[in-house]
């Protein structure tokens, strides 16, 4: 669904995505993991034709970006990372002026808006004004406006940021909700655990270059499946064992205390990346 080839992206002094490849499949959560700055942000406003990209290509729904625009645009739904909704209007009024963009015409439009608002729960809001919302409900205003043209692709740009965990698990399960839907969805984050809960595939970003794409699963496994954590002169040392018997043997030698446990996805980042995800 989603097909990106050499892409790169140069600002002035700075390149922010250095030839990234990768394929997405049709249905497919697929996360793009990585820190500040890495470019998460810079490969969705090429995706969906916001940005210029320097070289490479990409394809959405097996159209060109550029070479057939308005074909690629058709196919995807956008969640940007800064809330982009009309503070001064209801909620069905900002559905209503996206559903016009794409011309739909007005019985289907109040039919798919009244759908959609009770499938993200806020059909009991639509007359609220969106400067009245929390930050949750904006969200999930933002991926209902995003879904009502019933897209093939949404992308969704960090679509829990600044959100409390409990509500960041409400939007988890919408999000679930749509890809059984049959939508392909790109998200990007820097909260590991998201990519861990949601995602088949993640794509490690670092510096504008991925690292490595692969399962949740398979990604930690690459790094061990067993981790110890040791407090060395004021600094935590982490080592992995790929078997408890490895890991057991250390601990035998040890005099110092230490914490023995699964080897999670921020380990994994961390030995491709020798840095941390969360800034
Ligand atoms: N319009 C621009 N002009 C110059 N540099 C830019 C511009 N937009 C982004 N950059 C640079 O490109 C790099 C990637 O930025 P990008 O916004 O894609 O990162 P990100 O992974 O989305 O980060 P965040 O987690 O903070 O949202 C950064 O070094 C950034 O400073
Ligand atoms: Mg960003």
């Amino acid at each position: 669904m989603i097909k990106v080839e050499k892409l790169q992206k140069s600002y002035k002094n700075i390149d922010a995505l250095k030839e990234i490849s990768f394929t997405v499949h049709p249905g497919e959560l697929f996360a793009y993991l990585g820190p500040n700055g890495a470019g998460k942000t810079t490969t969705i406003r090429i995706l969906t034709g916001l940005t210029r990209r320097t070289a490479g290509d990409a394809w959405l729904g097996g159209f060109h970006i550029d070479k057939e625009t308005l074909k690629a645009k058709k196919e995807f739904g956008l969640v940007m990372q800064s809330i982009n909704l009309d503070q001064e209007l209801s909620i069905y009024e900002n559905m209503d002026i996206h559903c016009r963009l794409f011309n739909m015409p007005r019985p289907e439009r109040r039919k798919k808006i009244e759908e959609i608002l009770s499938y993200v729960d806020l059909a009991h809001r639509k007359d609220s004004l969106v400067k009245q919302l929390s930050g949750g409900m904006k969200r999930r205003l933002m991926i209902a406006r995003a879904i009502v043209h019933s897209p093939g692709i949404l992308f969704l740009d960090e679509p829990t940021v600044g959100l409390d965990p409990k509500i960041r698990r409400r939007i988890w399960g919408l999000i679930k909700q749509i890809q059984k839907t049959g939508t392909t969805i790109f998200l990007t984050t820097h909260y590991i655990e998201e990519a861990e809960f949601l995602a088949d595939r993640v794509a490690f970003l670092d510096e504008g270059r991925i690292v490595a794409i692969d399962t949740p699963q398979k990604l930690m496994n690459k790094t061990g499946i067993w981790a110890i954590d040791q407090m060395d002169e004021n600094k935590m040392e982490t080592l992995y064992f790929d078997t408890r018997g490895k890991a057991d043997t250390f601990i035998a030698k040890q005099e110092e205390s230490y914490t023995l446990r699964r080897v999670n996805l921020e380990d994994s980042f961390l030995s491709f990346t020798g840095k941390k995800v969360q800034c």
